[in-house]
């Protein structure tokens, strides 16, 4: 596989350096709710800031459809200066006149912030004229968003085939941690994937189990799984249509050798809010005006006594609806158990996606996993093997 040039190769000072990076932070009532992504891409910044680069970020922010002020880069300006520690310089569009001048008056070592770049239409069409526009603002291209490299957009992938183009320290560090953790891993490896769908990541089931040993599959689509093994899941979230589509994934597990973990028991309630009158039911006890808002703990027991058989652990998506406490347990349980064994030496653990990040911090293992990524949509591309439009616009020829 070929090898990207890095910021190592790059010849920075008094050059104007377009740097893609991801800040599609989440945000409450107008302020960053979590600057992981954000603190991520502060090493490349102020690398490329000390070596006498201007530093031009380029990044999208949400899915708008045109311009609108919803979607302004220009909320996150605060968190990324504090970030940063150095003023940001924000400029209201990545393209036309106002960014060159904005460019051109400012020292080396500044940063600049142009606009959303998915105000214009061309961004996701990857449309060579917006290549073009966005390529004249710079001389060297730095791609640090390796969260949005599964997309083929002008500013993640267009880019890279006009400018000499160098991968920034989180794009590094994101493709060597989960290059140790998935393209050649210790067996036997574990998959963890919850969340609330199972249509959202159907293709990811089908290609995973075909990769792994182990597939524990939580959150609201083990309960399309359960269904479709005929189980009564009363209220609960599920996709009932999918329950064909769920069956041929479990034949396909077993025809690969691949074992699915299915929650055997479970915490419910009638009502998805905090703190609810709830219970510890069996699977298949669930009454009919209840809701699954958790794995139980003998499903915690299953998965926990399946970690001391496996070498490598894979985690996307949470086991419960963590974010209303007690629907944490699960989740919170098994990320403590996980931690435990990567501290030892046991496991190699690596986790990703936004809210997976979110759970991870909240069970207080962030820092304990072997790596835990900032990309959602392009981690979950990796671990099936996929490859990613973003990287391999990098990988010299
Ligand atoms: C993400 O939030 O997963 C990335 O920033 C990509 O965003 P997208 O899914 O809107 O392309
Ligand atoms: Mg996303």
């Amino acid at each position: 596989m070929p090898a990207f040039r890095t910021l190592d190769d790059a010849d920075l000072a008094g050059k104007r350096v377009l740097v893609r990076v991801d800040l599609n932070v989440p945000m409450e009532e107008g302020r960053v709710s979590d600057t992981t992504r954000i603190d991520r891409v502060v090493p490349t910044i102020r690398e490329i800031a000390q070596k006498g680069g201007k530093v031009i970020l380029l990044a999208h922010f949400g899915r708008p459809k045109g311009r609108d002020e919803k979607n302004s880069l220009r909320q996150v300006v605060p968190a990324l200066a504090h970030a940063l520690g150095q003023p940001v310089i924000f400029v209201g569009d990545c393209i036309g006149t106002e960014a060159p001048k904005a460019i051109a008056a400012a020292k080396n070592g500044e940063v600049l912030l142009l606009e959303n770049t998915r105000f214009h239409a061309g961004d996701e069409k990857n449309d060579p004229d917006f290549v073009k526009a966005l390529a004249a603002n710079g001389d060297i291209y730095v791609n640090d968003a390796f969260s949005a490299a599964h997309r083929a957009h002008a500013s993640t992938e267009g880019l890279a085939h006009l400018l000499p183009a160098y991968a920034g320290r989180t794009m590094q560090a994101e493709i060597e941690a989960l290059s140790a953790g998935l393209d050649n891993p210790a067996r036997p490896v574990m998959a963890i994937v919850g969340g609330a769908k199972v249509s959202t990541k159907l293709e990811l089931l089908g290609n995973l189990v075909e990769k792994v040993d182990v597939l524990a599959i939580g959150g609201g689509m083990a309960n399309t799984f359960l269904a479709a093994r005929g189980i009564n899941v009363g209220k609960s979230l599920c996709e009932h249509d999918l329950a064909q589509t769920a069956r041929e994934i479990e034949a396909k597990a077993e025809a690969a050798g691949c074992e699915i973990l299915l929650p055997v028991d479970a915490l419910v309630a009638r009502e998805f809010k905090a703190h609810p009158g709830h219970r510890v039911v069996s699977i298949g006890e669930v009454g009919p005006d209840e809701m699954i808002l958790d794995a139980g703990p003998l499903s915690v027991a299953e998965v926990v006594l399946k970690l001391d058989k496996v070498r490598t652990v894979v985690w996307n998506g949470p086991f419960g609806a963590f974010e209303l406490p007690p629907f944490d347990t699960a989740t919170v349980a098994v990320a403590k158990a996980v931690a435990e064994r990567v501290r030892d030496g046991r496991l190699v653990a690596v986790a990703g996606g936004g809210d997976t990040v979110a759970a991870m911090n909240h069970a207080g293992v962030a820092e304990d996993l072997t790596y835990v990524s900032t990309a959602g949509g392009a981690f979950l591309e990796w671990m099936e093997g996929k490859a990613l439009p973003g990287v391999e616009a990098l990988r010299k020829a």
